[in-house]
């Protein structure tokens, strides 16, 4: 029998003050057992009726997610870390992912590799030795301008702001700039006009380099691994966020918890993701990224898993969470 995870006390993490769509007919917390809660979706649509009363991998009632709605002028971004203190929890997959599938619904997107480690410049295919510009000069040159930085991602209408090891040097410099905090805010600001959405992929902890993604954003995505204890931590990263939110950023707003690397054949996957559900509410995206090796296949490829394995359940997933991200937020 594995350890219980700890449930964090009432209103220490309830994560939902910041959401703004909420979904007026689902439970905040389970009230089924957990065999029932967890019963697949049914496959067959046999009457719309019967698919909107279906549950969802979360327990909850699963909402028909229509497609965004085709956009006929670009501009006016949204920007969106995402963010999660914890390595390996699908941050940099969550970000080429979601990006290369609202790119797909039309979106202009771009996104920012804002770990030093460049896992996401990697992924999507460019070598971390042979950058003229990083993200590095961005913030700490300022003739520099996202112009020479930006290169394509490979995925029609996705660009992306790549970076390597340089900018870890950025954390330590920044420290002794004037406004630190708004640095990425500041250079980012000509981009908003020309993009839909902006993502920014964070670095594994909670320091100056993720505080200025924060500032930088308007909302949050927080990726958390199906696993015991991935909620561990979790009320640290709450309170950074909202530390950003009282000092620095009024606006920004918890876009969503994501659930990844589910297993719905265990029960151990499905008991974490009961007590996301009842941690987190109805911030929790009812869109689940269920375990799967494609995903490790396609940053092999330096490619997104919509277009390396378009048909994969995984590239389904990451378009049924493009709906979801645009529904919740109408400015996407
Ligand atoms: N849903 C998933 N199923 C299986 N492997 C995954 C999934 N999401 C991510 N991975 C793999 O897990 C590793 C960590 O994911 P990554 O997105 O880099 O996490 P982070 O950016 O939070 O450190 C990578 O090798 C990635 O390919
Ligand atoms: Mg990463």
């Amino acid at each position: 029998m594995p350890p219980r995870m700890p449930i964090p006390a009432p209103g220490e993490m309830s994560g939902d003050g910041g959401v703004r769509r909420q979904f007026a007919s689902e439970p905040t917390t389970l009230q089924f057992p957990v065999e029932q809660a967890v019963a697949p979706r049914p496959a067959a649509k046999s009457s719309a009726a019967s698919a909107e009363v279906a549950l969802g991998p979360t327990g909850r009632p699963m909402p028909v997610l229509p497609d965004p709605r085709p956009l006929t002028e670009h501009g006016g971004a949204r920007v969106i870390s995402m963010c999660n203190q914890k390595g390996g929890v699908g941050k940099t997959t969550t970000t080429i992912n979601l990006g290369a599938a609202l790119a797909e619904f039309g979106r202009k997107v771009l996104l920012v590799d804002f770990d030093p480690q460049g896992s996401l410049s990697v992924g999507l295919g460019l070598n971390p030795h042979e950058m003229d510009s990083t993200v590095y000069n961005l913030l700490m040159d300022r003739q520099t301008t996202i112009d020479d930085v930006v290169v394509p991602s490979g995925v029609p209408g996705m660009d992306l702001l790549p970076s390597n090891i340089d900018l870890s040097a950025a954390e330590v410099q920044l420290v002794h700039e004037v406004a630190r905090e708004q640095t990425l805010q500041r250079v980012l600001a000509p981009a908003i006009e020309r993009y839909d959405v902006i993502l920014i992929d964070c670095q594994p902890s909670l320091g100056l380099l993720t505080v200025n993604a924060l500032t930088a954003s308007d909302g949050v995505i927080i990726p958390l691994e199906c696993e015991y204890f991935a909620l561990r931590g979790v009320a640290l990263l709450k309170q950074t966020i909202d530390k950003v939110q009282e000092r620095l950023n009024p606006n920004l707003e918890v876009d969503g918890v994501l659930g990844t690397m589910y297993d719905g054949r265990t029960l151990h996957g499905r008991e974490v993701l009961e007590r996301l559900v009842q941690a987190w509410g109805d911030s929790v995206f009812h869109t689940v990224i269920r375990r799967t090796v494609k995903f490790s296949d396609s940053t092999v490829a330096g490619e997104p898993i919509t277009s390396y394995a378009s048909s994969s359940s995984g590239a389904e997933a990451y378009r049924q969470l493009a709906k979801e991200v645009a529904l919740r937020c109408p400015d996407v």
